[in-house]
């Protein structure tokens, strides 16, 4: 996809597949009138006779145009007021890319005068075309015979100054989008070809395909020495083996401190034991989508170059029963030290993380955050549009919810407090691996934060927002977004 900056003079000269215009039912935009003009009229004709209101998403294709270069005029409402709000303009962008490619259009020129959304920059209207016209793009090709064709569109223009702001808005847009393709692709893959192994592949590859990313893989084996017999007590029924996989990216000054983010990385998630029922089962391939994020952002990352230090970390096991599964009951050592009581086998997520956790800590990190389809209580709670958050720092986790916003990628507070953490006792061990029926998520994240107290820690638990369910059932690459605008944010972009 190549996508430009362009101011435009006389919009009759430009020379375009598709012209994209936003416009309210008076056609207050200079550019929307100078183009009414130019077509003798047909617009506001159009708008006259009641065939579109510019009802905000709302659209009109016009498939011939007189008085114009331009073949084709997509026409998108944006309703009646002086300003829009973010999920409007995402709405508006997506209405257009639909329409300008159900029609076959390779070139689209996008018209962004007197489009004002409240409370964002010009420029983030340039980042966030270009995520979404990337993550148009995408299509899961791997395992059938007639994949879905392509995009036809694969050159974008937006109106605007051609400028370095600008341009870095849009490549950082483009990059995201890239990093939440990556998280789909892996996350559609099916479990019997995305196993841990080669989860450890695709971070390998990341690592030729940037000089600024280095990767280390850890086995079974080194885990065994480090102590991490929580991790490995999840992949004992398996016969895939479980990898700790480290992704270093090195932008920043040698001194400063990295942010870290860890991926529940589980490729499959029976429940072992502990079985899961049949009906949806398929789904628990996505429970490696924590996993698949962290490698989607190290990627965007190091495209877009960024000015700090950052470690992803990717707990990556298959939870299977069998004879030499764990069972309900056992009691295992963590890294930490601290002993747990598996009372119940799929409460596996929080097992694998609470070492990759405390293995975080060797990078001194400056902060941690974990990303887990780990409960659904938080499927529960909050369903597909928000992430759970939680975290031991209430400041911080007040920025992730700010960057989460300016993504459209959205989290939600959810409490830590100490009144949850007795539902985690166990009379056989430091603390049990469940804390019963009430606040399910709640108990999880406590239970994570027994492993988390030597930094500023953030947990988002994607169970409902990694993936969509039902006809169009698919990886939505969240929270890439989230945490790409949030790692820019910190690096001044
Ligand atoms: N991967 C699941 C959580 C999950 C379930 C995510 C459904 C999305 C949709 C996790 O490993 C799990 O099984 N959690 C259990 C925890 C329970 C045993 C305390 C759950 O949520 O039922
Ligand atoms: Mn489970
Ligand atoms: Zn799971």
């Amino acid at each position: 996809m190549q996508i430009s900056l362009k101011p435009c003079k006389d919009v009759t000269t430009v020379n375009t597949d598709c012209l994209i215009l936003i416009v309210d039912s008076t056609l207050s935009a200079s550019i929307a009138k100078a183009t009414d003009a130019a077509c003798g009229s047909t617009i506001s004709q159009l708008i006259k006779r009641g065939d579109f209101k510019a009802k905000t998403g709302e659209v009109l294709y016009l498939p011939a145009v007189t008085g114009l270069k331009a073949q084709r005029i997509v026409l998108i409402g944006k309703g009646e007021n002086a300003e829009i709000k973010d999920s409007e303009f995402d709405k508006i962008i997506n209405a257009g890319i639909n329409s300008a490619s159900v029609a076959g259009c390779k070139d689209i020129s996008v018209m962004l005068d007197n489009v004002n959304v409240t409370d964002r920059k010009t420029a983030w209207q340039y980042q966030r075309i270009a995520q979404l016209i990337t993550t148009a793009g995408y299509r899961y090709t791997a395992t059938v015979s007639k994949p879905k064709p392509p995009l036809s569109i694969r050159r974008v223009t937006l109106q605007g100054a051609n400028n370095d702001a600008n341009r870095r808005a849009v490549h950082i847009g483009a990059s995201t989008g890239k990093g939440i393709n990556i998280a789909c692709d892996l996350g559609d893959l099916p479990g019997n070809i995305c196993t841990p192994n080669y989860l450890a592949s695709e971070a390998r590859a990341l690592g030729r395909k940037y000089d600024s990313v280095s990767v280390s893989v850890l086995d079974e084996k080194k885990m065994a020495q480090l102590g991490m017999h929580s991790l490995l007590s999840v992949t004992a029924g398996s016969d895939q083996p479980a990898r700790l996989i480290v992704i270093e990216y090195n932008g920043g000054k040698k001194a400063d401190k990295p942010h870290v983010i860890v991926g529940k990385g589980v490729t499959f998630d029976t429940g072992g034991i502990s079985l899961k029922p049949g009906a949806k089962m398929d789904e628990m391939k996505y429970d490696m989508c924590g996993a698949a994020s962290v490698v989607g952002t190290m990627s965007a990352v190091a495209e877009m170059d960024l000015k700090l230090n950052v470690v992803g970390i990717i707990a990556a096991a298959e939870n299977m029963p069998s004879g030499s599964a764990t069972k309900p009951g056992d009691v295992v050592t963590s890294m930490s030290g601290q002993t747990i009581e598996i009372l119940n086998t799929d409460a596996e997520g929080r097992l694998v993380l609470c070492d990759a956790l405390t293995y975080a800590g060797k990078f001194k990190p400056e902060s941690v955050i974990d990303i887990a389809t780990l409960t659904g209580a938080c499927v529960v709670a909050l369903g597909k549009h928000a992430a759970g958050l939680f975290s031991n720092d209430d400041g911080f986790a007040a920025e992730l919810l700010e960057q989460g916003k300016l993504a459209q990628d959205r989290a939600w507070h959810m409490p830590l407090w100490d009144d949850y953490q007795g539902q985690l006792d166990s009379n056989f061990a430091d603390m049990a691996n469940i804390g019963g029926p009430e606040a399910g998520s709640v108990t999880a994240a406590c239970f994570l934060s027994r492993f988390t107290k030597d930094y500023r820690w953030a947990h988002l638990d994607i169970a409902g927002a990694a993936w969509n369910g039902g006809a169009n059932k698919g990886a939505t690459g969240r929270p890439v977004g989230l945490l790409c605008q949030y790692l820019s944010s910190k690096a001044g972009s």
